[in-house]
């Protein structure tokens, strides 16, 4: 059966579609690969003629995701807390949070891992995971945004996705990995790496 990892914060503009087209271009070498937009917005459905490459569904019923035949499944969702996220999450193998590493950022995620916890109890195989994504070079991450991350109960990616052009370019280079920024296809890879390390160990 599929596995399924689910992009989410209710936060807009965070990155969670950004990361879900290079996570599943980066995977899809390896697996058979569906790509999975729950947002009625469709931000990922808009951009479908770019990666003729990636096969992009819009969501259906959400107890059809799991029988769609792909080896891995990555679920793109709304900047909203969804009615239907509850289901969604109790049906995922892993959840990403991405968020920017701002102090008033990090506070946005309480509900979304609020939810992710309540799946979490129904659901004792799911696993989440905070991502920072839009790291400043210099700025770096401050102690405040340290210390609040350390309050919040759930495991943070050694990896970091730092602010780059390459990354916001991803549809017009069809993918960060098509591209030529190596520190930024480094960053992806990790993340890639770090996701299968968390979905197959019991970590
Ligand atoms: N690491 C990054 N470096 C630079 N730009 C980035 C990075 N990650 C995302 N972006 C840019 O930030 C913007 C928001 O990203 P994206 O649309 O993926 O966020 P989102 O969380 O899906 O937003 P929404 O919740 O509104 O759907 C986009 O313009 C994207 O290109
Ligand atoms: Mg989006």
């Amino acid at each position: 059966m599929a596995k399924i990892i689910t992009i989410a914060h209710q936060k807009g503009g965070v990155g969670k579609s950004t990361l879900a087209i290079n996570l599943a271009l980066c995977f899809q070498d390896q697996l058979s690969v569906a790509l999975v937009d729950i947002d009625p917005q469709g931000s990922i459905l808009h951009i479908k003629e770019d990666f003729p490459q990636l096969s992009i569904i819009g969501e259906n019923s959400l107890q059809n995701i799991r029988q769609l035949n792909f080896d891995l499944i990555i679920v793109d969702t709304p900047p909203y807390l969804s009615n239907r996220l509850p289901e969604l999450f109790e049906n995922s193998d892993f959840i990403i949070v991405p968020t920017k590493a701002g102090f008033f950022d990090v506070m946005a995620i309480r509900s979304t891992l609020g939810l992710i916890k309540e799946a979490q109890a129904k659901t004792p195989t799911l696993k989440a995971a905070i991502i920072l994504n839009m790291v400043k070079a210099r700025a770096g991450i401050t102690k405040d945004v340290i210390d609040l991350l350390a309050t919040m109960d759930t495991p943070i990616l050694k990896t970091m996705i730092h602010d780059r052009v390459s990354i916001a370019s991803t549809v017009i280079t069809c993918g960060i990995l098509n591209g030529k920024d190596q520190k930024a296809k480094d960053e992806i890879t990790s993340l890639a790496e770090e996701i299968v390390n968390h979905i197959i160990t019991d970590q």
